[in-house]
């Protein structure tokens, strides 16, 4: 059934109470075209694929009113490098079109040494979208030893005495002398997940339920509000601060980093099947909605959100809409079902929009992302890792809807 068809059906049940419709989400249901969505991010990757030829380098951001990506290098400590060819898989799987395929595999297998990086915990965000996607999507079964060697590299970043995989070294960032964890990290247990169940070990799942439950019960405010970075001591686990490097002060809300906890506990769930998993991701998950604009697109921090000329943030809403659909498919109550993935399909509604959308503006999916804007940098941009949800946000709907 097609999502046009869903959502005639929704409005069709005119005679139903209007309150039980609205309590159910029915109401919520706006329209949004899956196909011409796709269409446009095949038709911008027509674009901007000619244009980006340097294979020792990716794309990154595209700056303010301005129209064609900036690449940075392929290089160990940036953390970006997998999203353009993790674009490029979902391409080939939501078109059908080899030839992102082809790029795909050119753009994944540059950065295969990146398997040994051991200086920080973004190896989890590098590999699983190029080479994860490859193996999944593209059946690149050759690239299995590759992800379970990544594994073991995120893996021996794991602190028993604190029960988290340190995210930061003191090399990169000599302010911090302990053992960091930040609420990012929790995206980077799927690849431990992941190598678990292909022949990586029990272990590594031990460790990813580990840095779960602690960062369960250290990350979040008692309103489930997440904390961007932890310091904690290496030796005893003892927390030494609480703080933040991206949102606006150590006590703020950064909405990426509530998005980043959204996406980390549904895909716990979705792993473990435990349900102290699922009843923490729907309560992070309420409040990140309850804090949300009537765009559906947060503002980069909810504790600015009150000053309108304090910039968007689409990249949290492309996590979050991704991360919906699949809550959709694991809360066991039809209500929960249907109020999640509304919402999901009112942000990638309000993204495909001429308020968000890159097309005839930019090479991007997206615009108006904002990285980092306590440091300065990133604000009001596009971003890639917003295109990456993005369309993985677009393949996700495409296969509920195929089933
Ligand atoms: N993981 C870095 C960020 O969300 O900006």
């Amino acid at each position: 059934m097609s999502l046009i068809c869903i959502v005639m059906l929704s409005v069709s049940c005119k005679n139903a109470d209007k309150k039980d419709l609205v309590t159910a989400g029915i109401l919520e249901v706006p329209t949004f075209d899956l196909q011409s969505a796709i269409a446009d991010c095949d038709s911008q990757l027509e674009i901007s694929v000619p244009k980006l030829t340097d294979l020792t380098k990716h794309p990154r951001l595209i700056e303010t009113n301005e129209t064609e990506w900036k690449e940075v290098n392929n290089h160990k400590l940036v953390w970006t490098s997998g999203f353009y060819p993790g674009i490029l898989w979902y391409a080939y799987e939501v078109t059908g079109k080899d030839k992102w395929k082809e790029e795909a595999i050119k753009r994944t297998e540059v950065f295969e040494d990146f398997k040994n990086i051991t200086e920080h915990h973004d190896i989890g965000f590098m590999m699983f979208p190029a080479y994860g996607n490859g193996y999944i999507i593209g059946d690149k079964k050759e690239y299995k030893n590759i992800l379970l060697t990544s594994a073991n590299s995120l893996a021996s970043r794991f602190n028993p005495k604190v029960g988290t995989i340190r995210s930061w070294s003191n090399k990169m960032h000599p302010r911090w002398q302990q053992h960091i964890t930040i609420i990012d990290n929790m995206l980077n247990l799927e690849l431990l997940f992941w190598a678990a169940k292909n022949g990586g070990g029990q272990e590594l799942y031990d460790i990813a339920v580990t840095h779960a439950e602690t960062t369960m019960k250290n990350h979040f405010r008692p309103d489930y509000t997440s904390w961007h970075v932890i310091e904690y001591d290496s030796l005893n686990g003892d927390i030494l601060n609480r703080h933040t490097k991206q949102g606006f002060s150590d006590d703020s809300r950064w909405s990426r980093g509530q998005a980043w906890g959204v996406y980390g506990y549904t895909m716990v769930y979705k792993e473990t099947k435990d349900k102290k998993f699922l009843d923490f991701a729907q309560k992070i998950t309420d409040k990140y909605l309850e804090l949300l604009p009537e765009d559906m697109v947060p503002c980069w921090d909810f504790d600015v959100a009150q000053d309108p000329n304090e910039e968007k943030d689409a990249s949290a809403a492309a996590i979050v809409a991704s991360a919906l659909l699949d809550l959709s498919t694991l809360v066991e109550s039809k209500e929960d079902q249907e109020r999640y993935y509304n919402a999901a399909i009112k942000m990638l509604a309000s993204l495909a929009s001429s308020n968000y959308s890159g097309v005839g503006k930019a090479d991007s999916f997206l615009l108006h992302s904002t990285g980092a804007k306590s440091l300065g940098h990133e604000i009001d941009v596009a971003l890639i890792y917003a295109d990456y949800y993005y369309i993985e946000a677009l393949a996700r709907l495409q296969k509920m809807h195929k089933q």
